[in-house]
């Protein structure tokens, strides 16, 4: 006789102290399957309805039987009939199983002790679990009691329901009487949380029994979904038969919308060129062992198809020598991040990444750096050292020539202020007001502030201050003000537009273990950017356990912005034109 204890654990590792109490079973024969009227239950397609039992031999040890081919894998190995010892652990499917020493728990003597360790299993501090009480959780395992109750439950919720798919006006009938089993309750399981609002109304997706849930009743509601590809290109016939359905599942628990199986993309991706002619695109077919090199996009200047114009540009292997990152800002991390220390106005700093880098709200990305936040410290825009009134604004040219004719302006009327106040003396008359400037004063106040500040903007612009830091370009026959040019400063923040990088997901990783030649870089040229087989260090295959294993919606999206609506009917529509 076996006096089973099995105790349950959350997946995640935040969970995994937070056990259940464990049910304990006393039979001769513990069965392991995906069937419900197993002791154990693991739903999983790698496990076979009856996939083994776990018996007590005459001298007390523990026996598993595997009942189908496949085995069952103990400690790594393929088994069909093995002697359990403590610490073994059993894989089944996602779960896994370990044994563990059976005394020392309470007074209670068990035979044996099992530790299931489900990914999928709710975590218990979430309010979504807490409304959550599955088969599984109930243990609801005596064969003869979930006999009896399928037959009923099909007799009752599925003959019932059933029969009002044949006579639609007993269906309302039905669906309006409460307490009166309609197909409402024919259900393979509760809708996802997003879609409950939808309620009992079945055919806002079932259109016919026993029809697959079709794409236009999807669309009808998500008429904003986008496509995967641009849905002007000859791409969109790819997808002619491609189901909403195939890749969103309903009545799943736990509820899945999104369903990760990355078959669901290398279907196409693992031989895209086997599907179309000359795809852009290289094949992929699992991350760690066949996925292309990165790609990156950046922006740059476009001189050809559309001059000025900033945008993206593709930088991969074959362009890689030649193609840099023009952003027209000048900047030497090498210089900054000198171990020694930088000087700033506060004596020698040694600067971090985090000093001018600062992620945003979400976590996700840098926020892009701005020279009043990030630089302006040190590098302040006085032009006169020792005046600290004598700053320009930044960014705005017209607004720099504004503040420096007003300085020099003040500039004169106090040089020459001492003057003025002794003609103004000598010639006010009692009760009369101040003499103003004489129109040939204000000339040459003027002209001379003109100079002086048309001086001092071609020292800022020409040798110190802006270009330390910006490409100035002259204007060609253009006098005063107008003859300097800031290029303007564009500096790339999305580098790899189709994927969902996250750096709060890496927080504890170092920045340079993945920008590692940013301490060495003396240009802003310089690409800073991972390769592939940076994070092959840990993301592996889907299915890779001694890695992160990373399946591609992990890492991508299906949807992509800007490629127009995924209406299936019109683009079938268009498509046979
Ligand atoms: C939000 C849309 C939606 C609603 C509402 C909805 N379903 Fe479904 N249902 C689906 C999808 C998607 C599938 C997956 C089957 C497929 O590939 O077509 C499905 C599958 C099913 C299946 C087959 C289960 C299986 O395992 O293949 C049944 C039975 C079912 N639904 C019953 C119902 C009933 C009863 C209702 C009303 C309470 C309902 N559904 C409401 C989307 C929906
Ligand atoms: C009656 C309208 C309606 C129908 C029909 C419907 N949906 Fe939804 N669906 C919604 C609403 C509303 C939301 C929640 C708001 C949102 O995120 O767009 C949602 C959410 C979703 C989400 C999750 C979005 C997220 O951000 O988490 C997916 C995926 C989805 N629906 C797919 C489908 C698929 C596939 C079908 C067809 C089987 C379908 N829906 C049918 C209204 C509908
Ligand atoms: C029905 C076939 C099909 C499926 C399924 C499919 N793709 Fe694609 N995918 C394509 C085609 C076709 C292109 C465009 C190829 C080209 O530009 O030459 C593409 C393009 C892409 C691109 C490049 C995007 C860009 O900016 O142009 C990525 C990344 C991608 N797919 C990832 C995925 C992922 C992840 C999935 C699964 C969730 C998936 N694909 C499912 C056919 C498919
Ligand atoms: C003094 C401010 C400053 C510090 C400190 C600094 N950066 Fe930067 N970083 C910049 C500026 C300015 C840019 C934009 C110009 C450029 O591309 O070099 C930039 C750009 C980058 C980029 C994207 C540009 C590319 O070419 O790939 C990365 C990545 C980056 N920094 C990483 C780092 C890391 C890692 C550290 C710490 C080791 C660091 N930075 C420290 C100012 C700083
Ligand atoms: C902690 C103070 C400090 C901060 C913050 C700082 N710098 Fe500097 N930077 C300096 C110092 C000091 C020098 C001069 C180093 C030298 O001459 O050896 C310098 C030099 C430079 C130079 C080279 C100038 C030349 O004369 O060749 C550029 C360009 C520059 N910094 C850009 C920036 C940008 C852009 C930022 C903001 C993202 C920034 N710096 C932030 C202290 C700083
Ligand atoms: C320490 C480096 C530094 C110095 C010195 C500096 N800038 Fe900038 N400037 C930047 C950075 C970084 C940006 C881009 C981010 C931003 O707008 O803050 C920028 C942006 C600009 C822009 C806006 C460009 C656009 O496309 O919007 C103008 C114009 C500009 N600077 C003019 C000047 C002028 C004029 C001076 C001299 C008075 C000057 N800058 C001095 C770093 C500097
Ligand atoms: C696990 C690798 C990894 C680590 C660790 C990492 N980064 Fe990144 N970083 C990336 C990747 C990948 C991108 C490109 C993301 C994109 O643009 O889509 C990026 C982009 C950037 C950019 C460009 C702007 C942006 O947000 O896209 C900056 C700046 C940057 N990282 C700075 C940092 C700093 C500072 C740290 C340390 C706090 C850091 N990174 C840690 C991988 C990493
Ligand atoms: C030091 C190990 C390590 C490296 C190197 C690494 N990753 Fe990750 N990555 C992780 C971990 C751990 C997670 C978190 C998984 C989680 O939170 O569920 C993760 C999560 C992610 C996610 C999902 C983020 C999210 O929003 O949940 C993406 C996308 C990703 N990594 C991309 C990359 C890319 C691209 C690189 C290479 C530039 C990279 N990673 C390098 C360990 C790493
Ligand atoms: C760990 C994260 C990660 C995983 C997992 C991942 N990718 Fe990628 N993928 C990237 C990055 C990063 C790029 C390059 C940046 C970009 O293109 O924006 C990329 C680029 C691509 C491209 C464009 C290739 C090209 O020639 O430009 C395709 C297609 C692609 N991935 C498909 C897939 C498919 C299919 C899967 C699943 C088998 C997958 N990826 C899994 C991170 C990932
Ligand atoms: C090849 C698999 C695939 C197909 C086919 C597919 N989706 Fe998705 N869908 C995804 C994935 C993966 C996500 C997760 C986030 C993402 O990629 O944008 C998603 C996300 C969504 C979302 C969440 C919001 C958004 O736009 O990102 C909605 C809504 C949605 N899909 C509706 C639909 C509808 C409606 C159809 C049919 C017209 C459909 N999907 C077809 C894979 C697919």
């Amino acid at each position: 006789m076996l006096i089973c204890l099995i105790r349950e654990i959350a997946g995640s590792a935040s969970a995994a102290h937070k056990q259940t109490p464990g049910t304990v079973f006393k039979t001769a024969e513990l069965t392991i399957g995906s069937a419900p009227d197993q002791y154990l239950q693991v739903p999983h397609k790698e496990v076979d309805p009856q996939h083994a039992v776990l018996r007590m031999t005459s001298d007390g040890r523990l026996l598993l039987t595997a009942l189908g081919p496949r085995g069952v894998v103990v400690n790594g190995h393929r088994e069909t009939r093995v002697v359990l010892y403590p610490n073994d652990t059993l894989q089944l499917g996602d779960t896994s199983v370990k044994v563990e020493v059976p005394n020392g728990f309470g007074n209670e003597q068990y035979t044996c002790l099992l530790r299931v360790s489900d990914p999928y299993a709710p975590d218990e501090t979430s309010p979504a679990a807490a409304a959550h009480t599955g088969m599984r959780r109930s243990r609801f395992t005596i064969s003869f009691w979930s006999w009896t109750l399928t037959l009923g439950v099909a007799v009752v919720f599925l003959l019932v329901p059933m029969g009002t798919f044949l006579a639609p006006s007993v269906r309302k009938l039905l669906r309006s009487t409460p307490l009166v089993p309609s197909d409402a309750l024919w259900s393979a399981g509760p809708l996802h949380a997003t879609h409950r609002f939808i309620g009992n109304d079945c055919t806002a997706c079932h259109v016919n029994a026993f029809e697959r849930v079709r794409n236009s009743e999807c669309e009808k509601c998500h008429d904003d979904v986008q496509h995967h590809v641009d849905v002007r290109s000859a791409d969109v016939a790819v997808f002619d038969r491609q189901r909403c359905a195939a890749c969103h599942f309903e009545h799943k628990e736990p509820a899945t919308l999104v369903l990760r199986d990355q078959r669901l993309c290398t279907d196409c991706h693992a031989r895209l060129d086997k599907l179309k002619s000359d795809p852009q695109i290289e094949n992929a077919a699992d991350f760690g062992s066949h996925h292309p090199e990165f790609r990156l996009a950046v922006l740059s200047r476009d001189e050809i198809v559309a001059p000025g114009q900033w945008q993206p540009q593709w930088l991969d292997s074959s362009n890689a020598a030649t193609f840099k990152e023009s952003s027209h800002l000048k900047f030497s991390h090498a210089q900054h991040l000198n171990p020694q220390g930088i000087k700033s106005p506060k004596g020698e700093r040694v600067l971090q990444c985090g000093d001018c880098h600062r992620p945003n709200s979400s976590g996700r990305e840098m926020m892009p750096i701005r020279m009043e936040t990030q630089c302006s410290g040190c590098h302040s825009l006085h032009f006169d050292e020792h005046d600290p009134t004598s700053g320009v604004p930044h960014g705005n040219l017209q607004a720099m020539f504004r503040v420096l004719r007003e300085h020099f302006s003040r500039q004169y009327l106090e040089s020459t202020g001492p003057t003025m106040r002794t003609q103004t003396d000598r010639l006010r008359r009692p009760g009369q007001e101040a003499r103003q400037m004489s129109i040939d004063e204000q000339r040459r106040a003027r002209d001379w502030a003109d100079t002086e500040s048309l001086k001092m903007a071609r020292e800022l612009l020409e040798k110190r201050v802006c270009v330390d830091c910006h490409d100035v370009t002259r204007v060609l026959g253009a006098s005063g003000f107008d003859q300097w040019q800031v290029t303007p400063v564009r500096l790339t923040q999305n580098w790899m537009p189709r994927v969902r990088f996250n750096h709060a997901a890496h927080i504890t990783k170092p920045c340079t273990s993945c920008h590692d030649t940013a301490e060495r870089s003396k240009r802003s040229s310089d690409i800073l950017m991972p390769r592939i087989a940076k994070c092959r260090e840990c993301h592996g295959d889907a299915n890779d356990t001694s890695k992160l294993s990373s399946d591609c919606v992990m890492c991508h999206r299906f949807h992509l912005p800007q490629r127009g609506r995924f209406d299936t009917a019109a683009l079938k529509a268009r498509a046979s034109q």
